[in-house]
Order: C-alpha cells, then structure tokens, then sequence
C-alpha cells in the first residue's frame, strides 16, 4: 500500500466556480511552448501585462524562474524535463482552482508531458500556443548566448540541437514569431481570449 492509500480528499465549501464568479473572466492555462528563444517569456510577459491592465488576474511561470526554486533539483534529460512539466501542471492547476489566468512559458519539449496536463484540466481551461520559430532565427537571437556555448561543445542536450523538440500537432493557437511582431502576437493572444469567452 502506497503512502496515498492513506489520504483522504477534503472539500471546500468555495468551489471553483464561485471563486471565478469573483472576477471577471474566466480561469485557465496559456501554456506556452516552443525552442529557447522562440520568444515564449517575451510575449508571455507582454501578455500578462496587457491582461493585468483589463483586471485579470494571472499568474506567469517561467521555465528559468521555476527552475531555480521549486524544480531546481531538475535537469534537462527527458526525465527531468517530464518531471519539469509534471510540476508546473500540477502548480497551474491548482492556480486555475484558485481563479486565475496562468501563463506557462516551459520548452516543454515532449508531446506527451504537455497531453498529459491538458488531460488533468477540464475542457477549455489548457490553451497550448505553439511558439514557431525556425532554429535559425532562435540562433539568431540566442539572448543568453546558449546557442554559442552549444555550437562551441560547451553544452549537450540543447533542444532542437542535439535534444528533441515535438511541435504541438493541434494547438489552440500557433505564433509564427519569426515573421509576427511581439504586439501581433499578443493581439492575436488576446482575440483568442476574447473570442473564446474567457474574458467576460
Ligand atoms: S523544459 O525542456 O521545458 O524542461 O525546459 P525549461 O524548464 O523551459 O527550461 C528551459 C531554459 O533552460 C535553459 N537551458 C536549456 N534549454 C534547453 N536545453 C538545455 N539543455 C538547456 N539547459 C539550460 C534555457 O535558458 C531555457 O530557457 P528559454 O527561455 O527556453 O531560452
């Protein structure tokens, strides 16, 4: 017998629904996936703030912040990337619970780690948004020169080098941020949203 045999669920008395009737929208995960430097926390962030401005209230998760608290003791093989994504889907969910917009912003590298957390949500409340640059245009980039130390056999296992990336195959919505403006992106975010009815 497992540990969990053991537990038993408590209820509350304020369900999920009724914290939401507190705010004007709806709660759910954008979850944001794609190659580092595709642009995920940078239009995350522009996201987050554009969403806060209209009285949503959210919360953003970052693959660099979580990964030096929560998941620190996590590396970048697949095990640790699985892991990785396990986390930060249980934590969003728990967010959703709690009301709010939660924007993810993980590489997320696996199709099968992001299925799995779009299996814990109810309908609706998991918003893949595959963030679709090309590697020669993330290389371009390389903000953190990641890239450089990669090409340089500094580092092993990069994704979309020499670690695999699997692109979503049916995303709620694709960001082709190799031709799309940051502002065009989060536009076309926040259509969504509203289109969808989760802005209220
Ligand atoms: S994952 O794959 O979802 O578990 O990765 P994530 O938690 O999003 O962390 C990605 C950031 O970690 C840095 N980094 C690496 N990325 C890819 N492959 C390897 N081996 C690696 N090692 C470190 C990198 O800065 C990633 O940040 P972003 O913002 O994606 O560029």
């Amino acid at each position: 017998m497992t540990d969990s045999q053991n537990i038993e669920w408590h209820y509350s008395k304020v369900t999920k629904e009724q914290r939401r009737d507190l705010n004007n929208h709806k709660s759910a995960i954008v979850w944001f996936t794609g190659l580092s430097g595709s642009g995920k926390s940078t239009i995350s962030v522009e996201l987050e703030k554009e969403l806060h401005h209209l009285g949503v209230r959210t919360y953003r998760l970052d693959g660099d912040n979580i990964r030096h608290g929560l998941n620190k003791d996590l590396g970048f093989g697949p095990d640790g990337r699985k892991e990785n994504i396990r986390r930060i889907g249980e934590v969003s969910k728990l967010m959703v619970e709690a009301g709010l917009i939660v924007l993810t912003a993980f590489i997320s590298p696996y199709r099968e780690d992001r299925n799995e957390v779009r299996k814990m949500m109810e309908h609706g409340e998991f918003i893949e948004v595959f963030v679709n640059a090309s590697i020669k245009t993330c290389e371009a980039r390389d903000p953190k020169g990641l890239y450089q130390k990669v090409r340089a056999g500094k580092m092993k296992g990069f994704t979309g080098v020499d670690a695999p990336y699997e692109a979503p195959v049916n995303p709620e919505i694709i960001l082709n941020t190799d031709v799309e403006s940051i502002e065009e992106s989060v536009q076309k975010l926040m259509f969504y949203l509203k289109k969808k009815g989760y802005l209220i």
